[in-house]
């Protein structure tokens, strides 16, 4: 399979294209164009709409594209520009490249489209599926427009909308931030700690997106998270038992919105969703790593 990748760069990006490659695939990354940067790959500028067509043709014919580009929902503080870039870099880029994919002839047979569990905004204990309707906040109208970009696109070609958890893996993400905490013995809850968290492992949502890939039944909204979602006080026990370490904080939630501001101290800390993967589970999917003792421990595991 030729597949035509964005966002592989980053941290599900490049273990995607590791996957893929090592099955025999061949992937095709769309990278930004930046001065100085090297690599194989078609040029494109989602800030500008700009794409290489006539590169991205003749590297074809895909039979499948996946979607992962969007800048870091938790790398900086969300002022008015910050979040014009979250929008821009996934609503724009998603645009942007479902108007490429429209030159290509013949067009690929699947746009495999990155999105979150954000979708659902913050709803307590409440359990969502795919099924569920979209919640509410500056996440939840981020995912649900960065969607239908690719919903757009399903006159042309199968979409698959995956909406993935919190990515647990031991080089990135927030656990890659968490780790070193916690060895120290200074994780804690988060406020109250009773939000809920649904994650997956690195390999998991690798296993996901390729499935999406090869799987002509899978269409779609799919979640893309391990079965047991657990609240922040239980994730925060497990990670300190993973690295035999006390987790006896708690960070109150007035100093997370002091320091990361309101709005996403409260939308990306503070709140949360009990998301199940209904439709994986109703397609017999089988998890590398289906509970949280399991993912930690393969995670925190030394490397040998
Ligand atoms: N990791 C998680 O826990 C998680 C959870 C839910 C959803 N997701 C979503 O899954 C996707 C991939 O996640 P990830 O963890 O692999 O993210 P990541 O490590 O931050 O990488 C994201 C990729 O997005 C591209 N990017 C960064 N800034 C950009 C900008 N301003 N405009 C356009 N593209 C930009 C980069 O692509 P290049 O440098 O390769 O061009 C980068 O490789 C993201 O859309 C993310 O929101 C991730």
């Amino acid at each position: 399979m030729r597949v035509l990748l964005t966002g592989s760069h980053g941290l599900i990006g490049s273990a995607l294209a590791a996957d893929l490659e090592g099955r025999g695939h061949l992937v095709v990354p769309l990278v930004r164009s930046s001065p100085g940067r090297s690599g194989t790959g078609v040029a494109w500028d989602p800030a500008t709409g700009d794409v290489d067509h006539g590169a991205l043709a003749a590297a074809g014919p895909f039979e499948g594209v996946v979607h992962l580009a969007g800048a870091g929902i938790g790398d900086r503080r969300w002022t008015p520009a910050r979040k014009r870039v979250l929008r821009d870099s996934r609503v724009g880029s998603t645009q942007t490249l479902v108007a490429a994919l429209r030159r290509l002839d013949p067009p690929p047979g699947v746009l495999v489209s990155g999105s979150a569990v954000g979708y659902y905004g913050d709803r307590g204990a409440e359990e969502v599926t795919e099924e569920s309707a979209p919640g509410s906040g500056f996440l939840a109208d981020l995912c649900r427009d960065w969607e239908a970009q690719a919903v757009a696109a399903e006159d042309l070609l199968r979409v698959v909308r995956v909406r993935t958890g919190v990515v647990l893996a031991a080089g990135g993400g927030i656990l890659g931030r968490l780790l070193p905490v916690f060895r120290l013995g200074l994780g804690g809850r988060l406020g109250r700690g009773d939000q809920y968290l649904s994650w997956i492992s690195l390999r998991d949502v690798v296993g996901v997106l390729r499935r999406a890939l090869e799987d002509p039944g899978l269409a779609g909204p799919v979640n893309a998270t391990a079965p047991e979602p657990v609240t922040n006080a239980a994730f925060t026990s497990a990670v300190a038992r993973a690295v035999r370490r006390p987790a006896m904080l708690a960070v109150p939630a007035p100093v997370l919105e002091l320091a990361l501001g309101r709005e996403m101290a409260r939308e990306f800390l503070l709140g949360g969703q009990r998301a199940r993967p209904a439709v994986l589970a109703g397609r017999d999917h089988s998890w590398a790593d289906p509970t949280l003792e399991g993912a930690l421990a393969a995670v925190t595991a030394p490397r040998t």
